[in-house]
């Protein structure tokens, strides 16, 4: 998510800090800092681009030979100057950078304000700061190594202090970290292409690890104290690559932090119970009780998401739930009482009808709530209620963890409007819950088979026209798979509900004609394979998105890309990631500018 630098040796640290933080401008952000120290630390930081940093430091150089930076995607509070990183205790004594979410961050907010702590940000990494300073009796790693005992989550954290002016400590969970050795100076990042112009000889600091870095190099630990003797490793790629982490484009890159983007937005949100805490999402049970319908409004792949949404919410909570493209519904004249809820789904929050749909409900008394991956965003200004869905910054134009991000969102709010309803029992909610904390597990496992949609890209790379079915919400995740390939690939593509085929489509179904089916929603199982069978008799080509366990489908399938067992209701996120796959591959076979394709913005901000 955010970028992170640090730097120890005997150079100046300021431009070497600023240094790193450009080349980690890439992944977007919306504020900077950096804090050195000479025996006094020094905090300067601005909100917007490295610019605006680069003008503070101009003519008021730090002076230090150790220091830290940051660029912040600002997950707890807008993006301004006081909520820039680094964060410093009262005192000034000890600075800390920080990327991730602490979950437990009200709790330990309230204890610091009850003995008297004040806060000038309202950030959860600030909070850090106070913890080790509370927690230092004369040895900044224990200190250190005591605030992780007490800060729950997924997180990089890296902390200086003026008490011992000639470590770095940081540590790892989750968010990446990585430590670069150079000739009595040594480097710290959360990304390689940081630093790799200065050093290609590495620490890769793995999760639940700890590492203390001065100018003659790192040691690296358990959390819990234990040494570890960690090789080197030597990275030999280009600027380019290291930018996408060894990926050879940011889509595939993307496609792979999904397991990471599901604990993200799970984080601090969901207990092993079922019970749901959304922060931002203010509204509480009498109003949810007395609500009539669920709108749900967006476009895109945001619209695909939205699409699962209803199914879920239809489901779950047996209340009207209608998904409408924005673009549509702006103009529908919709009637829509004050006790219904707009749910307003975009990645970017700026989305130009998104923007004007959502704003039909305050008209009619409703409220509305936004989904959306951008902290301060248009929408999220607009909203009564914001779900943050904390993908991270997606570079990538064709999106892949931000629409995983939304569904997650959305079995979140399902939860939390289920257990008001009383349409979600709690061994309901204990049952979803487990699935969705399985769920990163699950979609590393599909990762690992993407052998099987390069074989179904060959296999459709030539085709001219290509069709996905399925039923509810598979025939959702179609719509989304199709999408997807028509993006990067150019090639023509069209997704419908499996029984409506035989209602005109089925006539373009002729010899070799590709068919996506997808085949995780068991009560429709034998209604869709009726589907196949109309395909197989005219000789199409069934690529299958099916279970472990299926074993009919291998009597009508030419291909099947896999995903484990799971409950059907949180199947779609499992079943979309062979389609992001095989989108990505057949664009790679065509030769494609996979990244930047054609005739498509990333956000649309016109109508
Ligand atoms: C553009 C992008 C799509 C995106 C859609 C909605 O068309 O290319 O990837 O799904 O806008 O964007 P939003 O930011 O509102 O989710």
């Amino acid at each position: 998510m955010c970028g992170i630098m640090g730097y120890v040796g005997p150079q100046q640290a300021g431009p070497i800090l600023v240094d790193g933080l450009k080349r980690l401008e890439y992944r977007g952000y919306d504020s900077a800092g950096i804090a050195v120290s000479n025996g006094d630390i020094r905090v300067q930081k601005a909100e917007g681009k490295i610019a605006n940093l680069e003008s503070l430091i101009e003519g008021d150089q730090p002076n230090g030979t150790i220091g830290i930076g940051h660029t912040r995607w600002a997950t707890h509070g807008a993006p301004t100057d006081a909520n820039a990183h680094p964060h410093a205790d009262p005192s000034g004594e000890f600075v800390v950078v920080h990327n991730g979410i602490i979950e437990n961050f009200q709790s330990i907010r309230d204890e610091l304000a009850d003995r008297g702590a004040e806060f000038s940000s309202e950030t959860d990494s600030e909070l850090l700061a106070h913890l080790v300073a509370q927690e230092y009796d004369g040895d900044l790693v224990e200190a250190v190594r005591r605030t992780v005992a007490l800060s729950e989550g997924a997180y990089a954290m890296v902390v200086m202090s003026k008490l011992e002016p000639e470590k770095i400590v940081a540590v790892r969970k989750i968010s990446p970290l990585v430590v670069g050795l150079g000739d009595g100076e040594t480097y710290l990042a959360s990304d390689i292409p940081a630093i790799l112009h200065r050093t290609r000889d590495f620490l890769i600091i793995e999760d639940d690890e700890m590492v203390i870095v001065t100018a003659e190099g790192a040691t690296v630990e358990t959390i819990g104290g234990d040494r570890i003797e960690r090789e080197v490793t030597h990275i030999d790629w280009d600027a380019g690559q290291a930018e996408k982490g060894g990926y050879e484009h940011f889509m595939l890159k993307e496609i792979h932090e999904q397991p990471d983007v599901i604990t993200e937005t799970l984080g601090g949100r969901l207990s092993e119970d079922g019970t749901v805490r959304l922060e931002g999402v203010e509204f509480d049970d009498a109003y949810i009780e007395a609500l009539d319908r669920v709108w749900i409004t967006a476009c895109g792949t945001a619209y695909h998401a939205g699409l699962i949404g209803q199914e879920i919410f239809r489901r779950v909570l047996r209340l009207p739930a209608n998904v409408e493209y924005a673009h549509e519904l702006r103009y529908a004249n919709p009637i829509i009482g004050p006790c219904e809820l707009m749910i307003a789904i975009s990645q970017s929050g700026e989305t130009a009808d998104t923007l004007a749909a959502a704003r039909i409900a305050p008209d009619h008394g409703a409220r509305m709530l936004a989904i959306t991956n951008v902290v301060g965003s248009t929408l999220s200004r607009y909203a009564d209620d914001v779900l943050y869905t904390r993908a991270g910054p997606e570079i990538s134009v064709a999106s892949t963890k931000a629409y995983m991000a939304m569904l997650i969102g959305q079995y979140l709010l399902a939860l939390r409007l289920g257990a008001a309803r009383g349409t979600v029992d709690e061994e309901l909610a204990q049952a979803v819950s487990h699935g969705l904390h399985q769920l990163p597990g699950a979609i590393e496992e599909v990762l690992g088979r993407e052998q099987e949609a390069i074989s179904a890209a060959e296999e459709i790379v030539d085709a001219e026209d290509v069709y996905f079915i399925g039923r509810g919400l598979d025939y959702a995740i179609a719509m989304e798979g199709s999408l997807k390939l028509k993006e990067i690939s150019y090639l023509h593509s069209e997704a419908m509900p499996a029984g409506e085929l035989k209602h005109g489509t089925l006539a373009l179904i002729t010899k070799d004609v590709p068919v996506i089916v997808v085949l995780t929603q068991r009560a429709v199982y034998d209604k869709t394979i009726s589907a196949v069978q109309e395909i197989k008799a005219r000789g199409g080509r069934i690529i299958a998105v099916a279970y472990d366990t299926d074993t009919e489908i291998e009597k009508y399938a030419d291909t099947v890309m896999r995903i484990p067992d799971m409950d059907d209701l949180l199947a779609p996120v499992a079943a979309v990631v062979p389609l992001q796959l095989l989108a990505y591959h057949v664009a790679r076979l065509r030769g494609h500018d996979i990244d930047q394709p054609r005739n498509l913005a990333k956000s649309v901000t016109v109508e």
